[in-house]
C-alpha cells in the first residue's frame, strides 16, 4: 500500500468527514481513519445506524478524538448536518452501500449521513462494498452513473472473494486507493499554470440617453465561476466585465466596462497577451444609434422610434486578428441549441463553443447553475448536466485544456473566421 512516502504528510489540515455506513467492510474504515489522521486531516466520523451494528461509535470516537455523529435528531448534533459539512474540506464514504448509494443519487435526506449530502458543496468521495451481484445490479449501475455525473468520485470496488463467501467484484478498494483518489480531490490543480487568459463577463449597456440603456439579463455569473476556477488552477487572469453585482474574484486583474465598444477595446489591446480567450459575455448586438447628448424629454410625443446600429462582434473580431491563442466561445440559445451553436463554432472560427439553452429551468441567466453541450471544432460534443455553475466552469477548463495538449502534439494551422 502507497502511502505518503518521503513527501510528508499529504493532507495537513484538511478537514474530512468520513462517513461509515453499514456494511461488514466498516471496520477498514477503522484503519484508513488512522491512515488518513497520519496524513495530517483533522476527521470527523458520521455513522448510520446500520454501521454501528459493525463497528462501534466509540472506536472511531477515541482514535478521531472527536465525538461521533450518529444521528440527525439526537440533541448534542443539532444542526451537524450543516456545520459539518460547510466546515469540511471533503466528504468521503467508506465503505458506501447499495443503500447509500442510491440515497445519495435520488437526494433522499433521511439521516444525518444523507442530509449532509444535500447540503455539501465540497468534493464527495465514495468507495462502495457490496456483493458482487449488488454492484452489476442495473438500479445500482444507474445510481453510480448519476453520483459520477454531478461530479462525485467513485472508487470501484475490486474482484476477489466477498463475505458471502462468493468471488466477485464488490470488495471495498485497496486503502492505498482510496487514499489516492481522497489526495486527488484535495490537491490543488495547476494545470493552467502559465497560461494567461482573458475572459469576458456579464452585460454590457448601450446608451439611449445620458440616464437610459439597452442591455440584456446576464448576472456575469458564468464568466466570474471561469475566472476564479481558472485562477485557482494556476492561469494569469484579465476578466473584462460588463457591469455586474459580483465581487472581484481573488487573484484575477479586472477591468471594467459599459459598451460593447469598451469591451471589445479592453478585449483587443489584452489579445496579444493572451493565451486563451474565454468569451462568456453577453455583449448588445446592436447600439442606438444616435444616443443622445441630454435626457430624452417626453414632451409633448405619444411615442418614439429608436434606430439601431450593430455593434462589431467582438469574438469573431479577435478570432480574426489571433495568433495561436485558443477560442473558446458561448452560444446563448432558445431554440435549435446544436445547430445554432454550430454554426457560431464555424462563422466565429472557434476553437469551441458552450452551447447553453437559456430556457432550461434552472439553468441560464442569473442562476447559479447551468448546463452546456461542449462542441469543438470536429463535432465532438461533450453533454454536461445542470450543475453549479463554478462546477461547469472547471469542466470547461479541462475540456479547453485538452485541446491545448492535442494542438501542441499536432501543431494544427488556425482555423479562418467564417470557415473559408
Ligand atoms: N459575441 C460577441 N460580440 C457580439 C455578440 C456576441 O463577441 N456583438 C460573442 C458572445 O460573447 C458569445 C458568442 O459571441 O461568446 C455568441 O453570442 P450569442 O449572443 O449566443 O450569439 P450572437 O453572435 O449574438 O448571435 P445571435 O444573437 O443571432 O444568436
Amino acid at each position: 500500500m502507497q502511502i505518503s512516502g518521503s513527501m510528508g504528510p499529504t493532507l495537513i489540515g484538511k478537514q474530512i468527514v468520513l462517513g461509515v455506513t453499514g456494511s461488514i467492510a466498516a471496520y477498514k474504515a477503522v484503519a484508513l481513519l488512522r491512515t488518513l489522521l497520519r496524513e495530517g486531516a483533522i476527521v470527523h466520523v458520521v455513522m448510520t445506524q446500520s454501521a454501528t451494528k459493525f463497528v462501534t461509535p466509540l472506536t472511531f470516537e477515541v482514535l478521531s478524538g472527536h465525538p461521533v455523529s450518529t444521528d440527525l435528531f439526537e440533541a448534542h448534533q443539532e444542526m451537524k448536518h450543516l456545520s459539518l459539512p460547510e466546515q469540511a474540506d471533503a466528504i468521503v464514504i467508506v465503505p458506501a452501500t447499495a443503500n447509500c448509494l442510491a440515497r445519495a443519487a435520488l437526494g433522499l435526506g433521511d439521516d444525518l449521513l444523507s442530509t449532509m449530502l444535500l447540503t455539501a458543496q465540497c468534493p464527495l468521495i465514495v468507495a462502495p462494498a457490496m456483493d458482487g451481484g449488488m454492484w452489476t445490479h442495473p438500479s445500482v449501475t444507474e445510481h453510480v452513473s448519476a453520483l459520477r455525473a454531478r461530479g462525485t468520485i467513485v472508487v470501484n470496488p475490486e474482484e476477489g472473494p466477498l463475505a458471502s463467501g462468493r468471488i466477485g467484484q464488490g470488495r471495498l478498494a485497496e486503502e492505498g486507493t482510496i487514499l489516492e483518489a481522497i489526495q486527488t480531490a484535495l490537491a490543488p490543480r495547476r494545470d493552467w499554470q502559465g497560461h494567461r487568459i482573458l475572459v469576458s463577463a456579464g452585460p454590457t449597456q448601450e446608451p439611449i440617453d445620458p440616464v437610459r440603456f439597452i442591455s440584456n439579463r446576464s448576472s456575469g455569473k458564468m464568466g466570474y465561476a471561469i475566472a476564479e476556477a481558472a485562477q485557482a488552477r494556476g492561469a494569469q487572469v484579465v476578466l473584462v466585465t460588463g457591469p455586474t453585482a459580483l465581487p472581484a474574484p481573488r487573484g484575477v486583474e479586472v477591468v471594467s466596462v459599459a459598451t460593447a465598444e469598451d469591451m471589445t477595446k479592453a478585449l483587443s489591446v489584452r489579445l496579444a497577451w493572451s493565451t486563451t480567450v474565454i468569451m462568456a459575455a453577453a455583449v448588445a448586438d446592436f447600439r442606438p444609434k444616435y444616443p443622445a447628448p441630454q435626457k430624452i424629454k417626453k414632451q409633448e410625443r405619444t411615442d418614439q422610434t429608436l434606430d439601431l446600429e450593430r455593434t462589431t462582434d467582438i469574438l469573431a473580431s479577435l478570432s480574426a486578428q489571433r495568433t495561436t491563442q485558443l477560442m473558446v466561445g458561448f452560444a446563448a440559445e432558445t431554440s435549435d441549441l446544436i445547430a445554432h451553436a454550430k454554426d457560431k463554432l464555424t462563422a466565429k472560427g472557434l476553437d469551441l463553443i458552450v452551447a447553453n439553452d437559456v430556457t432550461t429551468e434552472g439553468a441560464g441567466f442569473g442562476s447559479d447553475q447551468n448546463a452546456a453541450t461542449l462542441i469543438d471544432r470536429q463535432g465532438a460534443m461533450t453533454e454536461l448536466p445542470l450543475m453549479p455553475k463554478r462546477a461547469l466552469a472547471d469542466a470547461i477548463l479541462n475540456r479547453a485544456h485538452e485541446l491545448l495538449r492535442t494542438r501542441q502534439s499536432n501543431q494544427t494551422p488556425k482555423p479562418v473566421a467564417g470557415g473559408r
